[in-house]
């Protein structure tokens, strides 16, 4: 028997995207009955979808073998299949729209009854996201397919329901044709993974509305129209509108607009005779004039973060309990933005963005980015026979998502490279909803756009942007229609791994152009998956940690928070530059200077407090008076007469912070927004430089103050009895991944090139003198001609130890350093620091406005940060001395003269380096402790631009002065 190919593709191979579903239509809650399907439902996993169903969707089949999932989830959290990752490729041939033979297929069933009073009448049945294309069967007849993954699809079920014993099969494919369009950098998961709901529709209720609440800026009113085919009345007591029919434009008078800083919402109810549907309004009016994105006339800034739907045990599959603690975290870190990348979230989401108060860029749930691997030929963007599957996603992302006031822009997708079809999205959505501009990054000229979007963008070349300074493109009509659009940035500061730096580099390029209107940090949170070691040690997952062929690492973590939803130092550092108000404390004059930085409200709600700190100990502190600032109003505040500073006292600083005097919807009173400090007066409180210890040579040892040296390498080997590895130049730092940055320029291939991870050090004399040790190395790594001239000087008196470390470049670096300082040893015992210097996070050149100078206290173990693949992190700033002690509080204490960096941990660099995930990373028996004079930034290479030169280290002579003293 000769085989033949199959001539009509099956469903999950095929261009059209649904069959048999109902038209798109907005999602609501009404009073019309429902009945909730999620829960657990019977499962098994086939390895092809043509595998047989075996008759499952019969009601009479025996599924009592079957395993349980829960719905909604997905099965490769619960044990089926694995999780994989991949950024750009498609982990399948690029063969569109054929997807492999080998293609996990789950099918599903569950039986259901329906309430004894579950009303006569039409009946729908609603799945909110199934990944990535489904088949149903209701009492053993089929009711269609879709596609879609983060979209809701409906089936008409009324004439297949019966009372008791409705038999639903569901059959879900990994893989689709549709896979072609949902390339997102995320983990390839599967199945039902949204809720499922069956709907009862009377039949004279509501199907679908649209409600239109524009605002006036310059008359302060509002109007409301509701469209809707249904005979439907509007009533919103609170504006005196009461049960006024539908489909008429309303003058509802003077109204408090919606912002997404006053996110003013107006509860009302459409109403028909058989059906109530709660409503919020929100009224605002977005445009785009004189080429800024306005909302309700006020041009914005948008200090948003791109949001993947991630949870750690349960992946995209989101409770209500984690979007809601989204909406908060953002809230309470100054975010006033979100863009949905790359897909509708779950809708629930944007209710809590209504109520919070967050600018959403609703983004559709496409990607074809694979298609760029092989120069885009292929790509459904620009070949019709996609077209139809291409816009039925836009229509039913706009028709689901259109009332909601915090949503202010359309986005057609996310790297999908040019063509058609992304126009035929656009103008669909222009002509069905003119009340929002649209958002597309991937076509760079912009034809069919509302504001200019660009990804990781440099900022010189946002500067030229802002400047409308950018070179130009081909066409001079879209040359010139771009020039006269909004700028956004709907992707930059990638925050992988330690970082991101240069964000407040960014931010003063967004309030130094009107053109440029902010943008996304990418991205909110590392989509790590938890595991646990057999000993209960929890470790995130990433790419390649499931054994996957393809896969692109940890690129998959590169949020601000981590997978647990711990802020990263890179949220706490966006958090400061966002900042509400900003506070600059000026004690010279005796006054604060306050700025209002947002866009819509005023600063009434919150309260200012100051004070006077010595030494990082509080000394006086306050109430300041601050009159309430409208939008973009500054003030000067006379601060109280401070106390004068006595000599003696170290250094003075005054603190100013504003905080929220009352709860408030998403934080608690006393809530910090912003702060500002600034030097008061004093000075540092070290000692000066000691001298005048003469080195004493003993029996094989050396004596110098309170320390001992090896006598003939100057190796210094005891402080006040506590042994120590000797202090040695270190300019290795364990690569972050913005070092590493996979799609930038990777300064860290140039280090291991130069050899900074292998350095040996050659000695070249030791010698003592009246009052000094002198010990001269040269630093440098096996096959390499370059080197560092080290001179370390060792003084000190009674109790105190100097060293003043000289360093030289031997021969012409070709890039920064990563770090310039020593490296020394610890007891293991010295395990709590104490210091007085920028804290108590983590910073670095660039990314270091978020710590601020006080007396901070931290264990060896918390100043880790857990990066997801362990790399340089923990180091602290600005440090005027630090204290490492034992439990007994006796220890070693490090005084910069006057400042220096440093890092604690209980492994290696190397080690560190070595590490793929943080539990693999074993504590040694010492401490090994880095005091640098400086590190290089850490910019976003990651994906994005390197560290801008200001913030670079460079080979250069240096020298780093530390004084050490025992602590008894
Ligand atoms: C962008 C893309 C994002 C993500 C990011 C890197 O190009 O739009 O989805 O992949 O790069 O993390």
């Amino acid at each position: 028997m000769t085989s033949t190919h199959q001539e009509c593709p099956p469903y999950y191979e095929s261009h059209t995207p649904s069959s048999g579903i109902r038209p798109a239509r907005a999602r609501f809650e009404s009073d019309a009955a429902e009945l909730d399907l999620n829960g657990t439902w019977r499962f098994r996993l086939l390895p092809r979808a043509d595998a047989p169903t075996g008759g499952f969707e019969d009601p009479e089949f025996d599924d009592s073998k079957w395993h349980t999932l829960p719905v909604p989830a997905h099965w490769q959290l619960h044990g089926h299949g694995r999780p994989a990752y991949t950024n750009i490729s498609y982990p399948f041939p690029i063969d569109p729209p054929h997807v492999p033979d080998d293609n996990p297929t789950g099918d599903y069933r569950r039986v259901f009854d329906l309430p004894g009073d579950w009303p006569q009448g039409p009946a729908v049945l609603r799945f909110e996201g199934v990944d990535s294309c489904f088949a149903v069967w209701l009492n053993g007849t089929r009711l269609g397919h879709s596609t879609g993954s983060r979209l809701p699809t409906e089936f008409d079920v009324a004439a297949l329901l019966r009372l008791r014993g409705n038999t639903l099969a569901v059959r879900v494919h990994q893989f689709s044709a549709a896979s072609y369009l949902e390339d997102q950098d995320m983990w390839w998961l599967s199945g039902i993974f949204r809720d499922v709901r069956l709907l009862s529709r009377p039949t004279a209720g509501i199907d679908d509305f649209f409600v239109h609440a524009g605002y006036d800026h310059t008359t302060g009113t509002g109007t409301l129209r509701v469209d809707t085919d249904a005979e439907a009345r509007i009533t919103v007591a609170e504006l005196g509108l009461v049960e006024a029919p539908a489909n008429t434009t309303h003058e509802v008078g003077p109204v408090d607009p919606w912002s997404a800083e006053v996110p003013r919402l107006y509860h009302g109810v459409l109403a028909t005779t058989a059906e109530r549907v709660p409503v919020r309004v929100g009224f605002r009016t977005v445009d785009v004039s004189g080429g800024t994105l306005r909302v309700n006339g006020r041009p914005l800034t948008l200090r948003g973060v791109n949001r993947h739907e991630w949870h750690p045990d349960h992946g995209r599959a989101l409770d209500h309990a984690t979007m809601r603690e989204d909406a908060l975290l953002m809230k309470r870190h100054n975010i006033n933005a979100v863009r949905t990348s790359h897909y509708p979230p779950h809708p629930d989401f944007l209710d809590l963005c209504d109520e919070y108060g967050l600018w959403v860029i609703d983004e559709c749930d496409l990607e074809t980015h694979g298609f760029e691997q092989v120069g885009w030929r292929g790509n459904p963007s620009d070949d019709a026979r996609w077209g139809e599957a291409m816009l039925q996603r836009m229509r039913r992302m706009v028709e689901r998502d259109k009332n909601h006031p915090s949503v202010i822009l359309w986005s057609l997708g996310n790297e999908s490279g040019t063509g058609q079809n992304l126009r035929t999205m656009a103008e669909w959505t222009r002509q069905r909803d003119p009340g929002r501009p649209i958002h597309y990054e991937g076509d760079p000229d912009s034809p069919y756009v509302d504001v200019y979007s660009r990804m990781y963008t440099p900022h010189g070349e946002v500067d030229a942007i802002g400047r409308h300074a950018e070179p130009t493109t081909a066409d001079p009509a879209n040359d010139a229609h771009r020039r006269s659009l909004p700028f956004v940035l709907c992707e930059y500061a990638h925050a992988m791994g330690t970082g991101p730096g240069g964000l407040a580099d960014y931010r003063d390029l967004f309030e130094s152009h009107d053109r440029c209107q902010g943008g996304f940090v990418w991205e909110w949170i590392d989509h790590g998956i938890r595991r646990r070691e057999p000993d209960g040690t929890e470790w995130f997952a990433y790419g390649g940690d499931f054994g996957e062929e393809l896969h692109d690492g940890n690129f998959v973590a590169d949020g601000l928070l981590f997978p647990d939803r711990e802020p990263s130092p890179g949220l706490v550092e966006l958090a400061k530059i966002h900042e509400p108000v900003r506070i600059k404390p000026h004690p010279e004059s005796g006054t604060v200077r306050v700025t209002n930085t947002r866009d819509f409200a005023d600063t009434s709600g919150l309260t200012f407090h100051w004070s006077l700190t010595r030494e990082g100990t509080v000394a006086v502190e306050g109430h300041l008076d601050v009159d309430v600032l409208p939008p973009g109003g500054t003030t000067e505040v006379e601060l109280p007469r401070l106390p004068e500073t006595p000599e003696t006292g170290g250094e003075t600083w005054l603190d100013v912070r504003a905080v929220l005097d009352r709860e408030c919807p998403w934080a608690p009173e006393g809530h910090e927004v912003a702060w500002g400090q600034a030097l008061a007066g004093g000075a540092p409180l070290l000692r000066p430089v000691p001298a005048g210890a003469d080195p004493a040579r003993g029996e094989g040892v050396l004596t110098l103050g309170p320390a001992t040296f090896d006598p003939d390498s100057g190796a210094l080997r005891t402080i006040s009895g506590i042994a120590v590895t000797p202090p040695r130049l270190d300019l290795w730092r364990a690569p972050t991944d913005n070092d590493h940055a996979r799609h930038g320029v990777s300064v860290a291939a140039e280090w291991r090139r130069i050899g900074l991870d292998r350095l040996t050090e050659r000695h070249i004399a030791t010698t003592v003198d009246d009052d000094a040790l002198v010990v001269r190395t040269r630093v440098a790594a096996a096959a390499s001609d370059l080197g560092t001239l080290v001179t370390y000087t060792w003084s000190g008196d009674a109790d105190r130890l100097l060293l003043t470390l000289d360093t030289e470049p031997d021969g012409t670096w070709p890039c920064p350093l990563p770090r310039l300082g020593v490296h020394l040893g610890l007891p293991p015992e010295l395990g709590t620091v104490e210091w007085f210097g920028r804290g108590p996070g983590e910073a670095y050149p660039d990314i270091r406005r978020a710590a601020r100078v006080g007396r901070h206290t931290r264990t060896v173990d918390e100043l880790q940060t857990p990066y997801l693949r362990p790399q340089e992190n923990g180091n602290r700033t600005d440090t005027r001395w630090a204290c490492f002690r034992a439990a007994d509080g006796t220890g070693l204490r490090v005084e910069g003269h006057p400042v220096f960096d440093f890092s604690a941990r209980r492994w290696s660099t190397h080690a560190l380096d070595r590490a793929q995930h943080p539990h693999e990373l074993t504590p040694e028996e010492r401490i090994h402790l880095h005091l640098d004079l400086a590190h290089n930034g850490i910019g976003s290479a990651s994906c994005g631009p390197g560290v801008l030169p200001r913030y670079r280290l460079h080979a250069a002579p240096h020298r780093l002065r530390l004084a050490f003293a025992p602590l008894r």
